[in-house]
């Protein structure tokens, strides 16, 4: 095998590693069937949970692992792993070469190949590759499920049992939270 062989043998395999990064505030079945699609793609998937967010996110990191981890647990090849900073420099110290997105209706687009640009010309090494999720999940959101969460809305559809059950103490212990300072506000 020639040292150029052996390059391109190396780069392929590495290629075929890729990330699929998010907040997963938290992981619904839209997220799930992009994992599922994306393991079909790759030899090696990381799902990158982002730390710091803009979001004002419901869950801590630490839940956000735990619940993805869980959601994943029954595919192979599927590491869950925090990350922080640009997503492009967590994808070079992966040895990742590629960026799973999912675009779900056309409004994703123009935002999705904003960020697929950007990151383009932070690292030209790294591709950012698209995926359509199944018709019914083309709508889900985690803020969404967050929301008909808290206002009593079924959304057993759309995450696992145990994230039903993550956002139902969530939303109890938000509640609690929000009550606190007010009954000691009257108190005091
Ligand atoms: N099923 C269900 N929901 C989906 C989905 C699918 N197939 N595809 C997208 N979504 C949802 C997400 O849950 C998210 O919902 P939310 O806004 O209610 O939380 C929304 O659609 C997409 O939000 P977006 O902000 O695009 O993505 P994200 O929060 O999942 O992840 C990062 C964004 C972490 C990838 C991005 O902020 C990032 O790369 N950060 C690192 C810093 C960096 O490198 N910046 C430069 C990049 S331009």
């Amino acid at each position: 095998m020639t040292i150029d062989s052996l390059q391109n043998f190396t780069t392929h395999i590495l290629m075929k590693k890729a990330i699929y990064p998010g907040t997963f505030d938290p992981i619904t079945r839209g997220h799930i069937d992009m994992v599922q699609r994306a393991v079909k793609c790759c030899e090696h998937l990381i799902v990158g949970v982002a730390k710091s967010t803009p979001k004002n996110v419901w869950f801590s990191t630490e839940e956000r692992v735990a619940l993805v981890k869980d959601a994943l647990k029954h595919l192979e090849n599927v590491e869950v792993k925090v990350f922080e900073g640009l997503l492009v420099e967590f994808a070079n110290k992966e040895n990742a070469g590629f960026l799973i997105r999912g675009v779900r209706a056309f409004s994703d687009f123009e935002y999705e190949l904003q960020m697929a640009l950007i990151n383009r010309k932070l690292n030209a090494d790294i591709e950012t590759m698209f995926l359509m999720p199944a018709e019914e999940y083309g709508y889900v959101s985690s803020s969404r499920v967050r929301e008909i969460a808290a206002l009593g809305g079924d959304i057993g559809r759309y995450v696992t049992p145990r994230t039903l059950q993550a956002l139902k103490d969530k939303i109890v212990s938000r509640s609690e939270t929000k009550d606190t300072p007010r009954r000691s506000a009257a108190g005091g």
